[in-house]
């Protein structure tokens, strides 16, 4: 309670100069926490996401749709390293990064050598709790088996690349995006 209330008090000035970037698998809370960071530090915010279906034109299922993952994965690479090439260092900035973002090799090493990454870790539970009904906006959830299958599947490539990339790791099942929001603002002194 006490670092909220300080937190709120602070404009983007008092805060050190870096791109906090966000990871971790779909469904994680990556949009959310990076919007309740925003408000707390009174800095800005970019969600990877959106930053590419605002250049492409269209919504990610449909660029899955009509170009396949690879293009995705090269518009969200180019995407990347437009935005960290843009930022002069003298702002913060929260980056919410695609839950398969830094499973590209270039988009890791950008996130590993110009920010510091944040992990959202999930249990499978966790994340199949708040992926449930939402499968169709997810193009990476396709498929005929059950959802907890899919995600225990890819969960079983990434969580090593995830962990790999992070500066902090913070276990977010049954905490509140606040209070993670908060325990990230502990964690670097912001
Ligand atoms: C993806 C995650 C999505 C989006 C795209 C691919 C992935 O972002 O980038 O559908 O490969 O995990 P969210 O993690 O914000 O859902």
């Amino acid at each position: 309670m006490q670092v909220r209330q300080a937190k709120n008090r602070l404009s983007s000035s008092n805060v050190p100069a870096m791109i906090l970037s966000l990871t971790g698998f779909m469904g994680c809370g990556k949009s959310s926490i990076g919007k309740v960071l925003q408000s707390r530090l009174g800095c800005r915010l970019i969600d990877l996401d959106d930053y590419i279906e605002a250049k492409a034109g269209k919504k990610i299922p449909d660029i899955f749709k009509d170009s396949g993952e690879p293009a995705f994965r090269k518009m969200e690479a180019d995407a990347l390293r437009e935005i960290i090439g843009r930022e002069n260092g003298n702002d913060t900035v929260i980056l919410s990064l695609g839950g398969g973002a830094v499973m590209t090799p270039e988009c890791f090493d950008l996130v590993k050598k110009h920010t510091k990454c944040v992990y959202l870790r999930a249990t499978i539970d966790t994340l199949v709790a708040t992926l449930s009904g939402y499968e169709a906006q997810r193009p990476m959830l396709k498929g005929d088996e059950d959802l907890r299958t899919k995600v225990s599947n890819l969960m079983a490539k990434r969580a090593s690349t995830y962990e790999a990339a992070a500066s902090y790791i913070t276990d977010i099942d049954g905490i509140s995006y606040e209070d993670t929001a908060d325990d990230i603002i502990k964690y670097f002194s912001l």
